[in-house]
């Protein structure tokens, strides 16, 4: 099959914020406890995190991490994860019906994120909490001294501020499994007086409305433009979530996700046009796409057997969600992060769900090795090399439908060039189950000098994972199946791959 990826240099999508290529920690399963946190493992350190895991994860060069839920965060109360540990309260966690001593808490996670070179992400309780906490919270984080909060946390061995600057307000309040659901109405209110009341304290804030749980609530995306309505002098961004899966092993269906993902980011954006119009405003929010994966391979064993019974004993930890990625989930998350690049005027925040241990990119076995799963990798690329301005591509390929859309590309595809470093990287994936696609490239002003890299990801076996006994069964290989002849870049894709190409411009 043939293809044509034309690009101009001026002609651009966005600037690309860093921060697209964040990920997600959670209070569920073993992602904090076993996870990035396991003081009797032979590689930790003096605060007991694990250093293969911080190496892992600062090979990613990630950006920013979203904590501590989700879920969880909607009957959490934060001051239980914070002051000397043997006086932190164990609770009962009614979201992922575990229990939790705190050992790993607020101040952990800020000290954890320095030493991975992280930006935190804070999320805050609007199930069970208001206004009162987040003041609190923000107080306790970010003041300097001289307030009942600010010295808290200087007693607590903390004498600088932490200066989180990005806060969720609240996690999924659309969701019947949410603690403290609310109407659009409510939640879209009571987050303008919590946006209103923390702006007080710094107006400099980045606030997050959670918006839609995901594009198949009922509610969206009404939702959407009734808690903007309600909010959108105040916050800066909504918030969207989406989860993806392969029950039936619909390969091409599967691999066609991004394009009804188009939708749901074309729909949010034009949402917030409506908003802006209407109130005749002058403010842009943006989206965070805070939440994001595939997630199938463990789920519903997981819900069944654990969340839809009754416990009598609440585990500490229990594995949860351990999702082992194949190489078509791999190429999924590739479609996925083209999209953001390819939304990147709006899309400035995004967290892959989730980071270690739960649906994650980095596995763990206690006391023993961890790992990179298939779907590391194309966020690895990205967050290394996808940094600068966003090209806009015309593909011209093949198209076919699937059930839950029309005219998809077979080959998917993003660019960013990086003006500092002087180059192009194209990230590509042939969705094709039956043909290599052939490449051609028509760059205008865009001279190219010499390929500096290209990495493939692809296995005969579409369904292979890494696992403990086999950590390396999918890694990106050296590629030679792309050259530069007479200044021009041609080659080829295989079938069911995904390719990332790096160019130097003269
Ligand atoms: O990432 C797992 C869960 O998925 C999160 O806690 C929740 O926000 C979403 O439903």
């Amino acid at each position: 099959m043939k293809s044509q990826i034309t690009a101009i240099k001026d002609y651009t999508i966005g600037s690309i914020d860093k921060r697209i290529y964040g990920s997600f920690l959670e209070h569920l399963g073993r992602a904090i406890y076993e996870g990035i946190y396991e003081p009797e493992h032979p590689k930790a350190d003096e605060n007991g995190f694990r250093k293969d895991v911080m190496e892992l994860i600062t090979d990613l060069n990630m950006p920013a991490v979203r904590y501590p839920g989700g879920n969880y965060i909607s009957s959490f109360n934060w001051e239980d994860s914070v002051g000397p540990i043997e006086s932190r309260p164990t609770r009962l966690d009614l979201a992922w019906k575990t229990r939790e001593t705190n050992e790993f808490g607020l101040n952990e996670f800020i000290t954890w994120c320095k030493k991975t070179n992280i930006e935190p992400m804070y999320a805050i309780n609007l199930g069970t909490k208001g206004i009162d906490s987040a003041r609190n919270v923000l107080e306790y984080c970010n003041h300097p001294s001289g307030s009942y909060w600010s010295d808290l946390r200087i007693k607590h061995g903390y004498k600088d501020p932490h200066n989180i600057k990005m806060w969720c307000l609240g996690n999924e309040m659309d969701g019947e499994w949410q603690v403290g659901q609310k109407t659009a109405y409510e939640y879209g209110r009571l987050v303008n007086e919590v946006a209103k009341s923390m702006r007080k304290f710094d107006s400099s804030l980045e606030l997050i409305v959670a918006g839609s749980s995901s594009d198949m609530m009922s509610t969206y995306p009404d939702w959407e433009r009734e808690i903007l309505e309600n909010s959108y002098e105040s916050i800066d961004y909504i918030a969207l979530h989406k989860y993806w899966t392969n029950y039936e092993k619909k390969t091409s269906s599967y691999l066609s996700s991004n394009i009804p993902l188009q939708d749901y980011i074309t729909t949010v954006e034009g949402t917030i046009n409506y908003v802006k119009a209407k109130k005749r405003s002058k403010k842009n929010i943006k989206i965070s796409f805070d939440e994001w994966n595939p997630w199938y391979h463990t789920r519903e064993i997981a819900t069944q057997n654990y969340l839809d019974n009754n416990l009598s004993d609440w585990p500490k930890a229990p594995p949860l969600y351990e999702d082992m990625y194949n190489l078509l989930d791999a190429l999924l998350v590739g479609t996925v992060i083209n999209t953001f690049i390819n939304n990147s005027h709006i899309l400035k925040i995004a967290c892959m769900a989730q980071l270690v241990n739960v649906i994650p990119a980095i596995s763990t076995v206690k006391n023993g090795i961890s790992w990179r799963q298939s779907i590391y990798y194309p966020l690895y690329f990205a967050s290394i090399y996808g940094r600068g301005v966003s090209l806009k591509l015309k593909v011209d390929v093949a198209e076919y439908s699937s059930d839950i859309a029309d005219n998809i590309p077979y080959l998917d595809a993003s660019a960013v060039l990086n003006e500092e470093e002087n180059t192009v990287s194209f990230f590509l994936v042939n969705r094709s189950e039956n043909e290599s696609i052939d490449l051609n490239f028509n760059l205008y002003n865009l001279e190219i000098k010499n390929i500096l890299d290209q990495k493939l990801i692809t296995h005969s076996d579409i369904y292979v994972s890494n696992t403990k006994d086999n950590p390396s069964a999918i890694i990106p290989q050296d590629n030679k199946s792309i050259s530069l002849i007479d200044k021009k870049i041609i080659g080829s894709i295989p079938k069911l791959s995904y390719i990332f190409l790096r160019v130097k411009l003269l």
